[in-house]
């Protein structure tokens, strides 16, 4: 597989923490050209800070981050609990040993794709207040976008409302900016994330492990799995993950041509996702994915974050 050039725009927030963890284990397969934050599990202000911590206890201190919109397109934040009181409780971080780059997160992703030879995948694991913001503003960066990846939206269900899923339901203008823009979108709504699971072994292992990335997904994912323990679950969803597994191992999901629309409003509607097969096929919507091989592939990449890679 050829390297492929990412942005990845997120929310920190424990399974977007995953997910750049699976990134940053693939260095030969991917190349993050920096991530951008924006309000959503958290105020924008304390998800930038949750991920400088993180990756300043990473030692990946080299990765840009800029700051993004603070606030949806017309609605007002709304944090998650299922986060805890920062957006990324569970584990004891350092301070942030660097700062967010000066360019703020449209004009950073402007840059970076621009700027490239390659076209770039942006990997959107948050509301899409940012990249809404980005295809509207700067229409030429479209053609230099290969795909959108985004966790967001459902099927038949739904974890805010009866069929609304959070990233959507944050900022619905967004995700309609985005669905209408014309770039190739991929969605991985909450059905298919049910296939990228961790389980109760899986954090005892890491909790054994006395290593740094092991000690982290054992802290972060003991504390995300408060939510499903409560519910009698001994295997949790690690939605954001979702997305970076489709971009390494995309012969092992399952999915559909298709158009999405959003609804804008409604006591019972706000943030829905009409996934309709019969649309533009603009969208590809991904419904199932090979579980067993996708929880191997994540145990391995973290084990070889603690063998060697800048950890
Ligand atoms: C999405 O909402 C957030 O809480 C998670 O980080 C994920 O992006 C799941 O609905
Ligand atoms: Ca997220």
């Amino acid at each position: 597989m050829a390297k492929r050039k990412i942005i990845i725009d997120c929310d920190p927030g424990h399974d977007d923490i995953m997910a750049i963890l699976m990134a940053l284990a693939h260095p030969e397969e991917l190349e993050l050209l920096g991530l951008t934050t924006v309000a959503g599990n958290n105020h924008m202000r304390q998800v930038t800070e949750n991920l400088l911590r993180t990756l300043t206890y990473l030692g990946r201190t080299d990765i840009p981050v800029s700051m993004g919109s603070d606030t949806a397109l017309v609605l007002d934040p709304e944090p998650q609990d299922a986060h805890g009181i920062t957006g990324l409780d569970g584990f004891d971080f350092p301070e942030p040993a660097f700062t967010p780059v000066k360019e703020r997160a449209v004009e950073f992703m402007k840059n970076c794709i621009l700027g490239s030879e390659d076209k770039v995948t942006i990997i959107a694991l948050a509301p899409l207040t940012n990249v809404a913001l980005l295809v509207l503003a700067c229409p030429e960066v479209k053609a230099k976008i290969e795909q959108i990846i985004l966790m967001g939206g459902s099927v038949y269900r739904g974890n805010m409302l009866a069929r609304s899923e959070f990233n959507i339901y944050a900022d619905p203008h967004a995700a309609e900016a985005v669905m209408r823009s014309g770039v190739p979108v991929v969605i991985a709504p909450l059905e298919v994330c049910d296939d990228c699971l961790i389980s109760e072994d899986d954090i005892k292992r890491w909790e054994q492990t006395k290593k740094p990335a092991a000690q982290l997904c054992a802290g972060l994912m003991n504390f995300f799995a408060g939510y499903g323990r409560k519910r009698g679950w001994t295997q949790f969803t690690v939605f954001d993950l979702t997305t970076i597994m489709y971009l390494l191992y995309p012969e092992r999901f399952e999915g559909f041509r298709s158009s999405c629309h959003v609804v804008l409003d409604g006591k019972y509607t706000r943030g829905m996702t009409v996934i309709d097969e019969d649309g533009n096929g603009h969208v590809y919507t991904l419904m199932k994915a090979d579980r067993k091989y996708l929880n191997e592939r994540f145990l391995e990449a973290i084990d070889r974050l603690d063998e060697g890679y800048p950890v």
